[in-house]
């Protein structure tokens, strides 16, 4: 049994202490659902690989209440120190080198010497990681390979029976993951484009280097960060992009004002703005896939998205989402 928890004081409680005995814990972010553990406990961070069927060659981020806790265990440069002091709490994850004194359970860095760390915006998930000891590694709540959980149903959906609990603190606000920017020495790396736009991260910090792109995705298998895998954030039904006319056994995933005609259609914006997009990408995934086959639709026709802020982001997933299986 999975319980839901309230985002109250008894309910950050009663989460910290599972967390703190070991157990799963799921809990809200400004991005997407995580599903936690502590970090430091290695039975834990082994039962999120199992719980979501996830390779364990795929590292996690660890996820703290504050800056300072989080350069407890990595060492900061002074690039990683500017980045957190414009922009953590907030959607930026960011790789460094692992302290040699660091007590997190090498499997959450999955054998790496870097470690990725993060400070999510959002009061709950704060207060739960501060109340649990700080250091809860947590990958977005879904199955491996499949669409992120933006609200606590989603969550239950893919791992209910799976995991000791949920903080129910309703729709993530973003509704794409953190941006991943590799900062561990040399010239800033760009693994993964999220909810931190590259225009903001390039204001503060110059030039950063995309590395492995998503029109080059054979390079991925390199997995320098393996989040980069060519097919992931998949919905059960394939995915057509940069549709503009949807053919008739198709659900439309559309994208501003008057889209045309479809049997099943979810607009991510029909004003056309990005940041709503972003906010509804997953849950339209996952509702389009829910209604389509009673429909005998049996594929999702994506309209094309403008790549400006987090546009790249969502461009990505979608990407990610159409690669072959
Ligand atoms: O918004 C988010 O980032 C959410 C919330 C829960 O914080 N978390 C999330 O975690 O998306 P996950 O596990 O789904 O994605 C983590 C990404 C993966 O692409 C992983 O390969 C990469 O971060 N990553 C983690 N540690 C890394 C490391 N040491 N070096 C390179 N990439 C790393
Ligand atoms: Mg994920």
């Amino acid at each position: 049994m999975t319980r839901l928890l309230p985002p109250d004081a008894g309910g950050i409680a009663e989460a910290a202490g599972l967390l703190h005995g070991g157990a799963l814990v799921a809990f809200a972010t400004e991005t997407v659902y995580g599903l936690g553990a502590d970090a430091r406990q290695g039975r834990a961070v082994a039962g999120i690989f199992a719980a979501k069927g996830r390779p364990r060659f795929n590292p996690l981020i660890c996820h703290f209440s504050c800056a300072a806790a989080a350069f407890a265990e990595v060492e900061a440069n002074d690039m990683a120190a500017r980045l957190a002091a414009l922009f953590w709490p907030g959607p930026l994850t960011m790789v460094l080198r692992r302290r040699a004194t660091s007590r997190i359970d090498l499997l959450a860095g999955a054998g790496l010497d870097t470690l990725a760390v993060r400070v999510p915006a959002h009061a709950a998930a704060r207060a739960l990681i501060a109340a649990a000891g700080e250091a809860i590694a947590a990958p977005s709540a879904n199955r491996s390979g499949g669409v992120s959980p933006t609200e606590a149903g989603h969550v239950m959906a893919d791992l209910g029976g799976r995991i000791a609990a949920v903080l129910d603190c309703g729709p993530a606000a973003l509704g794409i993951e953190s941006t991943v920017l590799d900062v561990s020495g040399g010239r800033p790396r760009l693994l993964r484009p999220g909810g931190l736009p590259m225009e903001a991260i390039e204001a503060a910090i110059g030039a950063v280097s995309r590395g492995i792109t998503p029109a080059r995705p054979e390079l991925a298998q390199g997995l320098r960060s393996p989040g980069l895998l060519v097919s992931h954030y998949a919905p059960r039904l394939p995915l057509r992009l940069e549709a503009s006319d949807p053919l008739a056994d198709e659900a439309l995933l559309a994208f501003g004002a008057n889209p045309p005609a479809a049997s099943l259609v979810w607009n991510l914006s029909d004003g056309g703005d990005v940041t709503e997009a972003a906010s509804r990408l997953f849950a339209g995934l996952r509702w389009l896939d829910a209604r389509a086959p009673a429909l005998g639709l049996a594929r999702i026709a994506a309209m094309p998205v403008p790549m400006a802020g987090l546009g790249a982001a969502i461009n990505d997933r979608l990407q990610r989402a159409a690669a072959p299986r």
